[in-house]
């Protein structure tokens, strides 16, 4: 039978992911708009968007954090052009997003030391194999896989090479060990819920430390630039943007930031990561109830809590077909996996996504399958 009951927001998108709950845009404080990001009110707004996430993370003291233009996809390639080179690379491929980090890697920068560790859909690389002597560039959660790297304790506090982790679909939502991250770069549209286009970068000491030492061989884009004669820029990490950002947008994280914190921050029962948890546990139980349906990621431990990634007993057609009916009725949009994924359902469980609207997703999921079956 056709459920009756549908979720209140259906965006169960993977990014752009669905507004935080209670979202309005008309609430934003929107004092910076149309003045400019130099003004000391401007400087202000992206200032904070530097420093409110370090205190709401929890960050080292040390740990600086930077603004900078292209979303998660810009920062980490500014990372990548910036620090790597100067020692070889290990690089872990797990899924759509860090195969295009090896393919960058190998077919752009050209670098010649370069090892690609790579698995399939639906499982991790064996960890084991890095050579924390190299560099090392990774996916904390494969967004297009729903496969995470469970904990940091493979890898060594003390080590040779820099750590370069694309955290954008883990962060907010998964318990990170800084100490263990020279480099973490995220896209606000993510976990927040907040807008693309700007990324955030995160650098440890020794980060900042090789920024300094290492000048690549190659040129470097302005966009990409985060040094000015010789010496890092300082402004950059005080919200002193590369070039002009949406001022809007800042406004809309910081709003994202002052929920999260207003909810128990990031760590707290009922924080970020608790809440993208209980999201995950719905879907868990409904998996469990059904013969029908299987998570893509074949380790428990390894099961992404934000992208869940979904297999099911049905064509690749078929789950078109269901994928369809469910935006048709308005109860869930955007949850086909992604295009170079196998065939199934991706469903976000961030924190913005409240877990009664998946409990009224679930039986929905049954009632396409059953239509597409007929
Ligand atoms: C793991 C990962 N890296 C990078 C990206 C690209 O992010 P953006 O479009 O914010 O640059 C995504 C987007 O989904 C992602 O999931």
């Amino acid at each position: 039978m056709q459920p009756t009951l549908k979720p209140n927001n259906p965006n169960f998108s993977s990014g752009p992911c669905a507004k935080r709950p209670g979202y309005d845009v008309s609430k934003l404080e929107l004092d910076t708009l149309g003045r400019s990001h130099r003004s000391a009110l401007g400087k202000k707004a992206l200032g904070l968007a530097c420093s409110e996430t370090a205190r709401i993370l929890g960050l080292p003291a040390d740990y600086r954090v930077a603004v900078v233009p292209a979303s998660d996809t810009g920062a980490i390639e500014m990372a990548m052009w910036s620090l790597l080179g100067a020692r070889g690379v290990d690089v872990l491929e797990w899924e759509t997003f860090s195969a295009t980090w090896t393919n960058d890697i190998v077919e752009q920068l050209k670098l010649p030391d370069v090892r690609v560790i790579k698995a399939d859909y639906g499982v991790l690389p064996d960890l084991a194999r890095v050579d924390f002597n190299n560099d090392v560039v990774f996916v904390w959660n494969g967004t297009t896989s729903g496969v995470k790297v469970p904990d940091g304790d493979w890898i060594p506090d003390a080590r040779g090479g820099l750590t370069l982790c694309d955290a954008t679909s883990a962060i907010f939502a998964m318990d990170m060990p800084w100490h263990k991250l020279d480099v973490i770069t995220y896209s606000w549209q993510k976990v927040l819920g907040g807008e693309g286009a700007h990324g955030m970068l995160i650098m440890s000491p020794r980060a900042i430390q090789r920024l300094e030492e290492y000048n690549p061989p190659w040129p470097m884009p302005k966009v990409f630039r985060m040094k000015s004669g010789g010496k890092v820029s300082e402004g950059l990490f005080k919200g002193e943007t590369i070039n002009t950002p949406s001022m809007l947008c800042v406004s809309d994280y910081l709003d994202a930031l002052k929920w999260a914190e207003s909810i128990g921050g990031v760590k707290g029962s009922t924080g970020t990561i608790a809440r993208s948890e209980a999201n995950l546990k719905v879907i868990e139980d409904f998996v469990a109830a059904n013969d029908w349906i299987f998570f893509l990621a074949k380790d428990k431990a390894t099961r992404s809590n934000t992208s869940v990634c979904l297999t099911l007993k049905a064509n690749e057609d078929q789950v078109k077909k269901m994928v369809e009916l469910l935006d048709a009725e308005g109860v869930a949009y955007d949850i086909g996996a992604y295009k170079e994924a196998p065939a199934g359902l991706r469903i976000w469980c961030g924190a913005t996504v409240e877990a009664t609207d998946l409990q009224a997703l679930m039986p929905w999921l049954g009632w396409a399958y059953n239509e597409v079956q007929a």
